[in-house]
C-alpha cells in the first residue's frame, strides 16, 4: 500500500469459505475489512485470526423454501448489497465491485434450476452494472468457480457431512483460497485495468456435470 492510502473492502459471506479465504487475503494486503454474515461468532474468529478490526453485519433470518432463500441470498442480496454499497464506492477515489458468481451462471445442468437460474442473474447483475457504471472509475469483476471445497456442499445437503464429501470424491477440488487469489489478482490491477469475469475450475472438471474422478 503506497504511503498511509488503505483501501476498504466490504465482504459478505465471511464467515466461511471464500469469503473467509478472502478477509484473510486482503487483510494480508493491508485492506481494512468490513465483514459480515449472520454467524457473527464466525465471523469475529475470522477477523480476529486475521489480526483486523472489522465491521459486522447482522443478518437474522431464517427460511425454509430452498429456492426462495437462493434467491434472497443471490439474488435480492447481491442487489441490496450493490445498492447499499454504491454510494459509499462512489465517493472513494476509484472502486471495484467483486462479484461472487459460478460456472453455474454460464452453463446448466439436471436438477440444478433453483441455482444456475440465481447465478445466471448474478451474470446479468455483473454485467448490466458494467454498463451502468461506464465512465465511472469502478471496476466490475465476476468470480465464476467451478468446483470448491467450503461448507458449500453442508449446507446444500442440510449438515450431512457423508453427502457433502462425496460431491469431492476422486477429485481434487479448488479450495477457498484459490478463490480469494483470484479475487486478489483482480483488485491488484492498475486502476485502468477492468478483469471483467475469472472462470476457474478444477482441472478435473470440464463441465458443471463432467468431472474426471479416480477409483
Ligand atoms: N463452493 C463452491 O463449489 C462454489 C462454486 C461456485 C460458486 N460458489 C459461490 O461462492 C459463494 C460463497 O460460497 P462458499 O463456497 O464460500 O460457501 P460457504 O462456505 O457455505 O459460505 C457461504 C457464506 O455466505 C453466508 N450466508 C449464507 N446465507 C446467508 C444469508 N441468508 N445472509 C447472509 N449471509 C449468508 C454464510 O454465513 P452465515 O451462514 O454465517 O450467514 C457464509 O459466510 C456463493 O455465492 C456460492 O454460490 C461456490
Amino acid at each position: 500500500m503506497a504511503n498511509s492510502y488503505r483501501p476498504v473492502a466490504v465482504v459478505t459471506g465471511a464467515s466461511s469459505g471464500i469469503g473467509a479465504a478472502t478477509v484473510v487475503a486482503l487483510g494480508r494486503l493491508g485492506y481494512r475489512i468490513a465483514a459480515g454474515a449472520r454467524r457473527l461468532d464466525r465471523v469475529r474468529r475470522v477477523v480476529g485470526e486475521s489480526g483486523l478490526a472489522s465491521g459486522l453485519n447482522p443478518i437474522d433470518q431464517a427460511r425454509d423454501d430452498e429456492w426462495v432463500e437462493m434467491w434472497e441470498v443471490n439474488v435480492l442480496g447481491l442487489m441490496r448489497m450493490t445498492r447499499a454499497c454504491l454510494p459509499l464506492i462512489r465517493k472513494a477515489r476509484h472502486g471495484h465491485i467483486v462479484n461472487l458468481g459460478s460456472i453455474a451462471g454460464f452453463e446448466t445442468y439436471k436438477g440444478g434450476a433453483g441455482y444456475t437460474a440465481s447465478k445466471h442473474a448474478v451474470h446479468a447483475i455483473s454485467r448490466t452494472l458494467r454498463l451502468e457504471l461506464n465512465g465511472e472509475p469502478i471496476r466490475v469483476t465476476e468470480i465464476e468457480p467451478g468446483m470448491v471445497e467450503t461448507e458449500f456442499s453442508l449446507v446444500r445437503f442440510h449438515g450431512d457431512r457423508k453427502a457433502a464429501k462425496d460431491v469431492y470424491k476422486g477429485v481434487k477440488p479448488l479450495v477457498a483460497a484459490d478463490i480469494a487469489d483470484c479475487i486478489v489478482f483482480a483488485v491488484t490491477r492498475p486502476p485502468h485495468v477492468d478483469i471483467d469475469e475469472i472462470i476457474v475450475r478444477p482441472i478435473a472438471q470440464a463441465a458443471a456435470w463432467l468431472v474426471a474422478r479416480k477409483g
